[in-house]
């Protein structure tokens, strides 16, 4: 089979060599993907993502068996919904279902209907009420952007000063709604799971580094690293994981939302246990550089089944943990600079994963992931920080796994 895969990231990466894995895949295409993505015989496919009905002739043109979309926001302007009245196969779920991430009001709508704990919210969309909300709440705050925000919209604010300017900052650029939250103490857990309608599939817990800086400093990112799995998580955990997602399934299904592709609850293990931070529709990013490396079962016969609504069988390796490290040009996230990558590393035992490389090998923002393995995340660490490469004008974490 042929499979499309939408995006360009990292993440899109590690999807796409994970599927060439398998013997029953001929091409993988990426679009419009990464030129650091050629070397792993990766087809690029130089279209624009939003354009859907480009993007629906090239499947059909290519023998395409089935796409698979990485990024949120093409799902939630609707891709699947137009490959579905093409009868084209494809996986990720509808703009509908999409507003699970795409509006953090629904997503509280859903887990209010469906008893699922998160922080308790307010949404403002004036100015006044929010500045006078903000003067009557403990501290830290957390405030939010409503819509995508790339995991750039959270602010946790620790008194009221801080509260009041970023209040008016993210009114004056969203124009619409922010969202207050209560500040939720505990664990971050990233749990992603595969989804068919209310069938449901785990995969190994995974923690992802969200601060640009070490020791959690610096402003909130889309992520500079992550390991999986966790071991301090256990049946406990497992089992609060799998309650939230079969709850958020069975409310979808009740309002007739049919949800098919991934769903990563993000999760936090406080002292009154497990909450619901977010959810997004998709592979998390960098999580999934941890997380596919553990699979042994075929993903592409997995997707496949999901997609003709039969049962599939996951496989998870239990001996192996993995550590990512982000490596970003300097400015990210507020201000990312340009930066040419004039040598390229040389890599061992680790794995090199690009995102946003263009053709003049120049990159902006997260720009590549080193991954390394071992018996524990201990030794994956070791592994990956001996080959992590200075390149001038890049920075990376240097405690990710720690
Ligand atoms: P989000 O974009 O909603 O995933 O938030 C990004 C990050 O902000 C999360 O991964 C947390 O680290 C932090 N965060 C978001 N909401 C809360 C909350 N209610 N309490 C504490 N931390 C939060
Ligand atoms: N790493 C966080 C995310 O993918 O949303």
């Amino acid at each position: 089979m042929n499979i499309l895969v939408i995006g360009s990231g990292a993440r899109e990466h590690t999807i796409c060599r994970k599927l060439l894995e398998s013997p029953e895949v001929g091409d993988v295409y990426c679009l419009p993907g990464n030129f650091g993505m050629k070397n792993n015989g990766i087809k690029l496919v130089h279209i624009n993502p939003f354009e859907f009905e480009e993007v629906i002739d090239f499947t059909k043109n290519n023998s395409i068996t089935y796409t698979v979309v990485g990024p949120e926001d093409v799902l939630v302007a609707g891709i699947v919904d137009e490959f579905k009245k093409n009868n084209l196969l494809i996986f990720g779920p509808s703009k509908e279902a999409a507003q699970l991430e795409g509006s953090k009001d629904f997503a509280k709508q859903i887990m209010n209907s469906s008893n699922v704990a998160t922080a308790s919210s307010q949404t403002f969309g004036d100015i006044n009420e929010a500045l006078s909300y903000l003067s009557e709440v403990e501290y830290p705050i957390v405030i939010k952007k409503d819509g995508l925000a790339s995991g750039k919209g959270v602010v946790i604010a620790d008194n009221l000063e801080i509260a009041n300017e970023v209040c008016s900052k993210f009114l004056n650029e969203t124009g619409s709604t922010i969202i207050i939250e209560e500040y939720l103490d505990g664990e971050e857990i990233s749990a992603m799971y595969f989804v068919q309608g209310l069938n449901s599939y785990p995969m190994p817990f995974s923690q992802d580094y969200k601060r640009a800086f070490d020791n959690g400093e610096g402003p909130n990112t889309g992520g500079m690293g992550a390991y999986a799995p966790l071991k301090q998580m256990g049946v406990e955990e497992r089992k609060a994981a799998d309650k939230i997602i079969e709850a958020v399934l069975v409310e979808l299904n009740r309002r007739r939302i049919e949800f098919t592709g991934i769903i990563y609850a993000g999760l936090i293990k406080t002292n009154n246990g497990i909450k619901v931070i977010e959810f997004n529709v998709r592979f998390g990013d960098p999580e999934t550089e941890v997380v596919l490396p553990l699979l042994e079962s075929d993903l592409a016969v997995n997707i496949l089944e999901i997609l003709q609504e039969k049962k599939t069988k996951f496989i998870w390796n239990d001996r192996l943990s993995y550590v990512c490290v982000v490596n970003a040009t300097k400015g990210y996230p507020s201000n990312p600079s340009k930066v040419k990558i004039n040598a390229f590393p040389k890599l061992e035992k680790t794995k090199i994963f690009y995102s946003n490389l263009d053709s003049e090998e120049r990159s902006s923002g997260r720009s590549f992931v080193i991954v390394g393995s071992g018996t524990n995340i201990k030794e994956a660490q070791e592994e990956v920080y001996k080959e992590v490469p200075e390149i001038p004008g890049f920075f990376y974490r240097k405690d990710i796994g720690k």
